[in-house]
């Protein structure tokens, strides 16, 4: 990866050293309605006037070119440069929207990202990977630009609700079952009430590791960096199929179900230890709700055809030979999916 990660427990030091020989009149500042708040004092950006600053408004709904173009026309009035620099601080909604607004304005603009989610600590706001929904699909319209910078500090997570809270988990786990089966217990087991606590800091540091390794072999997922869809293939059509019926579904909840689903493929076809499955399998029941959308298999297998990722008619999953033993591209029959999907629902 590019772009330099910070983990701290002070934002506004680590933000100031990024942005050391950069006039103040140049930092633009981009958040939502809920993380506006960790963006001025915890960054030391008290120096940056309102008209700088923009609001968007949060959640999923407001990742859409509409937004896109406000902010590009923000930046235009406000006579944004080349060398100017927007700060996303936010979930991976602002990170996403804001990282492809820059990559767009001007042909490209500077951009740091400050995560204040716990979802967009340990995946969104590093990679590259931007974008905004289009025509109900996610993720419909974007590209790779990596920002400059990040910076990871989880004490912006003391007011996080708890199920923003398990929506990052569940990327976490992922980063675990493609390291160590170690470190699926160390995840499983983890201390949510001290997720803003200095002691979590490293549980995050080692799963944006776990990404990283994997973004920097093949930055622009041409195929290695798939892995890390190890989920997502069910997560994302549990995802469209929510906001297709406008139904309030976190990332995080689509891919704990998803994780289900592909490991459990995984025990079908790569002889995946059935037991860890079942424990994975037991956490999510657990803390996740239930998986509504599995029950119509026929609308979710619909969506995953459309997936960008599949290059051949079906659909590709990855999957796992045993932890940190992923195999991307794994044709799957659509009567093994619907099973699958049976299983989780
Ligand atoms: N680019 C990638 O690689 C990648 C990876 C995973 C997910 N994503 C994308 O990220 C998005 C989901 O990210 P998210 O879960 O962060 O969503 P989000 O940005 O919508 O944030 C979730 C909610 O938390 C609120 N929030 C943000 N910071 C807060 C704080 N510190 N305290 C209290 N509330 C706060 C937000 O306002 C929002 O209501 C999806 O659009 C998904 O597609 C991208």
């Amino acid at each position: 990866m590019r772009g330099q990660v910070v983990f701290t427990r002070d934002a506004a030091g680590a933000l100031g050293r990024m942005l050391e020989g950069t006039a103040e009149e140049e930092v633009y500042v981009l958040a939502d309605e809920n993380s506006r708040r960790w963006c001025v004092g915890r960054l030391g950006l008290e120096g940056v006037p309102e008209a700088r600053r923009l609001v968007m408004a949060a959640g999923e709904g407001a990742k859409s070119l509409e937004t896109a173009a406000r902010v590009w026309q923000w930046l235009s009035e406000r006579g944004a440069r080349r060398g100017s620099v927007l700060v996303n601080g936010g979930g991976g909604g602002v990170t996403g929207l804001g990282g492809f607004a820059a990559w767009c304005f001007k042909r490209g603009v500077r951009h740091i990202n400050v995560p204040t989610t716990l979802l967009a600590q340990v995946d969104a706001s590093v990679g590259g990977k931007t974008g905004v929904d289009f025509n109900g699909l996610k993720n419909e319209v974007g590209t790779f630009a990596e920002p400059e910078g990040v910076v990871v500090d989880n004490g912006m997570l003391a007011m996080l609700p708890r199920r923003e809270v398990l929506s990052g988990l569940a990327e976490m786990v992922k980063h675990a079952l493609l390291d160590s089966g170690e470190h699926v217990e160390e995840v499983l087991a983890a201390d949510l009430a001290d997720v803003a606590g200095a002691g979590f800091l490293g549980l995050i540091e080692q799963s944006v590791a776990v990404k990283a390794r994997f973004v920097r072999q093949d930055p622009k997922e041409g195929g290695w960096r798939r892995a890390l869809n190890l989920g997502h293939t069910a997560g994302h059509a549990i995802e469209s199929a929510a906001l297709q019926r406008g139904e309030a579904v976190t990332h995080g909840e689509a891919v704990a179900h998803g994780l289900e689903a592909a490991l459990w493929l995984s025990v079908r076809k790569r002889g995946f230890d059935a037991r860890l499955y079942g424990r994975v399998r037991e956490f999510v029941r657990r803390t996740y709700p239930r998986c509504e959308a599995a029950a119509e298999g026929d609308a979710l297998y619909a969506l995953m055809l459309h997936d960008k990722k599949n290059e051949r008619a079906g659909v590709n999953f990855t999957l796992l030979r045993a932890p940190g033993e992923p195999e991307i591209n794994c044709y799957c029959e659509r009567e093994e999916i619907l099973e699958a999907l049976k299983e989780i629902g």
